[in-house]
């Protein structure tokens, strides 16, 4: 049996890590006819912090393909994504394609593999916003909609992927590989020597602070949308530093509209997995816009505050840590104070979420 596992954009990288352990120590056990894999980079990010970063970060081998993408509008990202992986799957016949999550390599991947009928398992399926708007819930239905395997991270996925129709037999609830990179790195960064950061000194000296990510399209792209965030973070930060690693986009944007924050916003370059860890773990509140972060935070019970009106994670809002405060300035502020000083009780981890993901992933595939 021949894997391909994909992975194109930051967030995939984070998942792909625990099953290339997963498939390591499974090849172990198998000859290479039994049982090989490949990585195919798509080149959707491709700077040396958004890319390289990572894969130095989470030991994750080179490539065996980098297609090379990079950004465009959508339809050139994807069509190009496809032209090249198309080459790819003919030369190499892989009997399985692995794509994760909901970016534009996970919808360009699993539509060439399909078509070649190489069989296609969708990890992080069945996750739904029920937002059209969201680019990422588009490349989730069409890659849900033809997917052969539907691993999948919590109980709404699989309530989701029924009502689409699709057999029982084929979700499998596997936990989230996204957790079980966590909870790896986290071990490791126990026995790293912290003073390696170059944000030590500045953790060191604040006394506490909020951690925020801010990338979707919905939230920086529009001028209106954008300063009224700003404007809440501009007063939040009078109150708590606010540590903000910037994502090329979101910087583009502040730029592009000459919006500016206040010197308490203190601007990172983005960061790598590790110090990315290092520091949110251990802040007061988590502010993002991110898919992944709003599970790592409830995973490590840090409280999490969404800058979206909607979720596709809603475990993380039923019995985690997070909660959804939507992109206006009142509502922002208002759930920030209530989360500061009332906490949120009762959160939980997940059923599932307990660094095994990935294994339960590698079986079901080698079994089958
Ligand atoms: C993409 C994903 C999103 C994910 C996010 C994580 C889709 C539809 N979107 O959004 O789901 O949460 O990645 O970061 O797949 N850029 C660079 N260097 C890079 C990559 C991008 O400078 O290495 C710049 C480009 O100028 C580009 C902009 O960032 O125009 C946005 O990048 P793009 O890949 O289009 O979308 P993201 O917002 O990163």
């Amino acid at each position: 049996m021949k894997i391909f596992l994909v992975a194109g954009a930051r967030p995939n990288f984070m998942k792909i890590a625990p099953i290339v352990r997963a498939l390591r120590a499974e090849s172990r056990e198998k000859s290479e006819k039994e049982l090989s894999w490949m990585i195919v980079h798509t080149g959707q990010h491709y700077d040396y912090e958004m890319s390289q970063a990572f894969f130095d970060d989470l030991e994750l081998p080179t490539p065996d393909f980098f297609l090379g993408a990079g950004s465009d509008s959508h339809a050139v990202q994807t069509a190009k994504i496809m032209v090249s992986f198309e080459k790819v799957c003919i030369d190499q016949r892989p009997d399985i394609v692995i794509v994760v999550g909901d970016v534009n390599s996970t919808l360009a991947c699993s539509i060439v593999a399909k078509k070649l009928l190489i069989e296609v398992a969708h990890v992080e399926a069945g996750l739904r916003s029920f937002d059209l708007t969201m680019p990422e819930e588009i490349n989730r239905i069409v890659a849900d909609s033809i997917s052969d395997y539907f691993f999948v991270t919590e109980k709404s996925a699989i309530e989701n992927l029924v009502k689409q129709g699709k057999p029982n037999e084929r979700i499998y609830f596997v936990g989230h590989v996204m957790i079980d990179n966590l909870f790896y790195q986290l071990k490791r960064l126990e026995g790293e020597k912290l003073s390696q950061f170059a944000t030590y000194e500045l953790k060191k000296d604040l006394e506490n602070y909020v951690f925020l990510t801010l990338h979707r399209p919905s939230n920086v792209d529009s001028r209106e949308t954008l300063l009224g965030i700003v404007e809440a973070l501009n007063e939040i930060s009078t109150e708590i530093p606010i540590i903000f690693p910037l994502h090329p986009r979101t910087k583009k944007m502040l730029d592009a509209f000459g919006i500016k924050l206040n010197k308490r916003v203190i601007f990172l370059e983005p960061l790598g997995f590790m110090e990315s860890l290092f520091l949110w773990k251990d802040s007061v509140m988590v502010m993002t816009d991110s898919g992944g972060l709003q599970e790592e935070t409830t995973a490590l019970g840090v409280p999490c505050l969404t800058l979206r009106d909607n979720t596709e994670r809603p475990i993380t809002v039923e019995i985690g840590t997070n909660t959804l405060a939507g992109n206006k300035k009142q509502d922002i502020l208002n759930y920030f104070w209530q989360i500061i000083n009332n906490g949120k009780p009762g959160a939980a981890i997940p059923p599932k979420w307990d660094g095994k993901s990935a294994k339960r992933i590698v079986d079901v595939l080698t079994r089958n």
